[in-house]
């Protein structure tokens, strides 16, 4: 199996990278508490997978208010930003490149997360009814509760939140981040703004495309006048309709989002597939006017293997692939792909929340053949 173009270098923004095997964003819930810091667990964890061409963290809220899941790490406090240090300053230290993906839930979140017992907030007050949040009790015990009707941002609210992005991004920056990925994919606050049926707002951030793109491009602006364009990649799932997203204009929303991208000459675009999950596969038409529509960096994720991955990049219609489940299960997954090795299966039952298990103790080929010589 050729894997040439995959595993070949590609320059990203500003970033120059070793290959095109990304790391997907990946929330495994395993922050510590109280304050949802980064640990040296969790920098452990990185810098198995840091062979990756770049790897994107975890989704990462900017604010309290942004977020939705119980133990998923912040970066709004100075104990959070020191704990990103770490985890940063370790990746380095491996030759690895690493992405700090920023994220507001909006909607998918429950008051138990919330300041106060607050509602969340959302462009509209419209509860996403099959979705669920993960919290933990007033009584220790987790559980996966339904998220809480929300209240609607008030226009005079959004400078704040485009202000929680861009003073997370800068935090960012400060830790050594390499680069920044606006999550604006999977339902979450920035999708819920773009999608027709969770926004309903009257004012200048509702109604045609042009308005509701504005605080994702207000976001974009802000963060890469903070901290330059080349820095900036952003991620987007026309197709995505869990947590109740249902876009009467999805693709064409997601070309006009990458024409703006492409105009403000982020770094990179970042489209996630979620048919692996339910939602509707991406059509090869689609996929060709994305091409046409944003000219730098353009990467997929998505149920990819190395030989599917290889193909796109082949085909010119992407640059590079992140792979999500393969790299929980394979930590070096470059090198097995450069030697067509066989992959681990990953174990879902560790995915969220627990401890090593499952998280830094999948076994590496080297691993395996260390036992084999001592057998
Ligand atoms: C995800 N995904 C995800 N996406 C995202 O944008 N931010 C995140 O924090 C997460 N967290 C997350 C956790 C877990 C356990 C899974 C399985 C998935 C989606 C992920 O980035 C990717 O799009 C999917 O996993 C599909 O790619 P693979 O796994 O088929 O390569």
């Amino acid at each position: 199996m050729s894997t040439k173009k995959l595993l070949s270098p590609i320059r990203v923004g500003s970033t120059q990278l070793a290959n095109r095997v990304f790391m997907a964003p990946l929330t495994r819930s395993r922050a510590s508490q109280p304050g949802d810091i980064p640990t040296q667990l969790n920098a452990d964890y990185y810098v198995q997978r840091s062979t990756a061409g770049l790897i994107i963290s975890e989704a990462t809220q900017i604010s309290q208010q942004g977020q939705g899941y119980a133990l998923t790490p912040g970066i709004y406090t100075d104990a959070q930003e020191a704990g990103w240090k770490n985890v940063v300053k370790h990746i380095h230290a491996a030759g690895g490149r690493i992405a700090l993906q920023l994220w507001h839930v909006g909607r998918v979140s429950n008051r138990l997360l919330q300041a106060d017992g607050q509602a969340p907030v959302a462009p509209s007050a419209i509860r996403a009814e099959n979705t669920k949040s993960f919290v933990i009790q007033p009584d220790g015990t987790a559980a996966n509760l339904p998220t809480d009707t929300p209240r609607a941002l008030e226009t005079s609210e959004l400078p704040g939140i485009v202000a929680d992005y861009t003073q997370a991004a800068r935090r960012a920056i400060r830790a050594g981040f390499d680069l920044i990925e606006i999550h604006a994919a999977n339902g979450y606050l920035l999708h819920q703004f773009l999608a027709t049926n969770t926004n309903q707002r009257t004012d200048a951030y509702g109604g045609n495309k042009e308005n509701r793109t504005r605080l994702l491009l207000e976001v974009v602006d802000a963060i890469s006048a903070e901290v330059g364009a080349d820095k900036v990649g952003v991620r987007l799932s026309p197709h995505f309709t869990l947590h109740d997203i249902q876009d009467a204009e999805a693709e064409a929303m997601g070309l006009y989002v990458a024409e703006q991208l492409n105009i403000r000459k982020v770094a990179y675009l970042h489209i996630a597939e979620s048919d692996w999950a339910g939602s509707p596969a991406v059509p090869i038409e689609f996929r060709h006017a994305l091409r046409k529509a944003f000219t730098g960096t353009l990467l997929y994720c998505g149920n990819y293997t190395a030989v599917k991955a290889e193909a796109l990049i082949q085909s010119n219609l992407a640059d590079a692939v992140a792979f999500g489940r393969p790299f929980i299960a394979n930590p070096d997954l470059v090198a097995r792909f450069t030697l067509d090795a066989d992959l681990n299966t990953p174990d879902p039952s560790t995915f969220y929340g627990g401890d090593a298990r499952g998280y830094t103790d999948y076994p590496t080929l080297k691993s395996v053949r260390d036992l084999a010589v001592q057998a």
